[in-house]
């Protein structure tokens, strides 16, 4: 079963349920994101975004579905957040090579941070960083699992516009290299249609939308198919693009 689940997709959720106090807010969701595969995930706040990326990640235990959910190799998926959850007494490099075994792993560590443009940092405390670059030392310490599934609950949210730029010049660069499928979750309608392959909208506990994203990369934001897709997304989201 895991073997034919890691030829056909990344993760594969049926029928994934969650409620709180009687309440659903993953109403029975079916999901499938394709090896290498770039989903964005868009939802009002409180549309349960963040619930749907933890049972992905396997983070939350009171979860069911029927087909239920799986992916080939839990120790594959890496999971990024708002904050870098790094920490903040081991440096830099420990903070990426954090549970990682073998002799190789400093190495590897150091790979990755050249990768996201700070391998003079690895020295550093994570409270000598700045937002962005912590950010890219938390995608560092995903990416050095080379993780077949990686989970970003809004992993920009908290960065400055110009800082939110340069991350998605860098994420897309990350992605084309080594390939992982992407859930990535965000209030930025721009954003995911910008970088994804396809955009999800989650509503009242179901997926209401799910459209693919038919341009090629880099994407310009004055593009008129850019733009329609822009306004599709945001009528779903009820709100008025003009
Ligand atoms: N541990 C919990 N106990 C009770 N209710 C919870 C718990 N976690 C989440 N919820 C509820 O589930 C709903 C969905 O929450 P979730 O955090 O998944 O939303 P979200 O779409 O990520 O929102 P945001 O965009 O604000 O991050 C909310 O109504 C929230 O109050
Ligand atoms: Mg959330």
């Amino acid at each position: 079963m895991a073997a034919d689940v890691g030829r056909l997709s990344a993760v594969r959720a049926g029928g994934l349920t969650r409620g709180y106090h009687g309440r659903a807010v993953l109403d029975g969701i079916d999901l499938d994101i394709a090896p290498g595969e770039f989903v964005a995930l868009l939802g009002r706040s409180g549309s349960g975004k963040t619930t749907l990326l933890r049972a992905l990640a396997g983070l939350d235990a009171g979860v069911a579905g029927s087909g239920a959910l799986r992916c080939p190799e839990p120790s594959r998926v890496a999971v990024v957040f708002q904050d870098s959850r790094l920490l903040p007494w081991a440096r830099v490099l420990d903070n990426v090579i954090l549970g990682l075994d073998g002799p190789r792993a400093r190495e590897l560590g150091r790979a990755a941070l050249a990768e996201v443009g700070l391998a003079d940092r690895e020295r550093a405390w994570p409270s000598e960083l700045s937002g962005g670059e912590q950010q890219r030392v938390a995608l560092a310490r995903s990416l050095v699992r080379e993780p077949r599934l990686l989970l970003a609950d809004e992993p920009f949210g908290a960065l400055d516009a110009l800082t939110r730029i340069r991350m998605h010049a860098l994420l897309r660069q990350l992605c084309r290299r080594h390939r992982p499928a992407v859930l990535l979750v965000t209030h930025d309608v721009d954003e995911a249609v910008l970088l994804a392959d396809r955009v999800l909208v989650l509503d009242a506990g179901s997926i209401v939308v799910d459209r693919r994203i038919d341009l090629g990369q880099p994407r310009a934001h004055g593009d008129p198919a850019f733009l329609a897709h822009r306004e599709k997304l945001l009528d779903a989201l009820g709100v008025d693009g003009s």
